[in-house]
């Protein structure tokens, strides 16, 4: 009942514990994105987001749901677009640098800026999606942003992956040979074009 004006106090049970709700989020893996824009002083912006759901497909359509008072947030809104860079499995230290409080973030890592006007992280990212904001809607203390995507760029390379609140990878399995699929070898580190 997200988005309608019911008060909590009038639900049968109070919300579930957080730690609870976290160790059952924290059991479903998901890949990890860096969320980028620049901010009105022309500043690159970025956050790392596990919060990517594929919502259409014509057109195609994400969404990424960021917390009110993110630097990345407010540049996602003021310019209207942004990049998701889907991280591989050599980036994990990105990813880390990315959900701290730390001055000045893109020094520390190679970027350029899209065509469409979000930083790419060129040498973290096995995959961008350049998007321009279509929709926003505020769902307690987050935000949910819509994106409509112009311009996509991936390359084969094991994905970074989050659960159980550690760092793992996914190699991408090879194609089933006579019925049985074997473990594949992805090349991180490879550079979407
Ligand atoms: C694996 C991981 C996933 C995260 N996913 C999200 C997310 O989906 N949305 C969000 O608001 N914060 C998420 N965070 C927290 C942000 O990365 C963190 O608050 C970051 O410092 C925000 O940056 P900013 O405030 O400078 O924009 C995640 C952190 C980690 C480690």
């Amino acid at each position: 009942m997200v988005g309608t004006s019911r008060a909590d106090d009038t639900f049968p049970e109070p919300a579930a514990p957080i730690w609870e709700y976290r160790d059952f989020m924290s059991s479903f893996p998901t890949g990890v994105a860096v969320v980028t824009s620049l901010d009105t002083a022309g500043e690159p912006q970025g956050m790392t987001c596990t919060s990517l759901l594929s919502v259409t497909l014509r057109p195609p359509t994400l969404l990424v749901s960021l917390r009110h008072g993110s630097a990345t947030l407010a540049a996602v809104i003021a310019r209207g677009v942004f990049s998701v860079n889907l991280l591989h499995a050599g980036a994990r230290e990105i990813a880390e640098l990315f959900s701290r409080p730390v001055e000045s973030r893109f020094s520390r890592v190679s970027w350029r800026l899209s065509a469409h006007g979000a930083p790419w992280l060129v040498d973290a990212a096995l995959g961008v999606a350049d998007c321009s904001v279509v929709g926003a809607t505020d769902v307690r203390d987050h935000r949910l942003v819509f994106g409509e995507v112009r311009h996509v760029s991936v390359c084969e390379s094991d994905a970074l992956l989050y659960g159980r609140r550690r760092f793992g990878s996914w190699a991408v399995p090879a194609p089933d040979v006579g019925g049985r699929s074997t473990s594949g070898t992805g090349s991180a580190g490879t550079s979407p074009r």
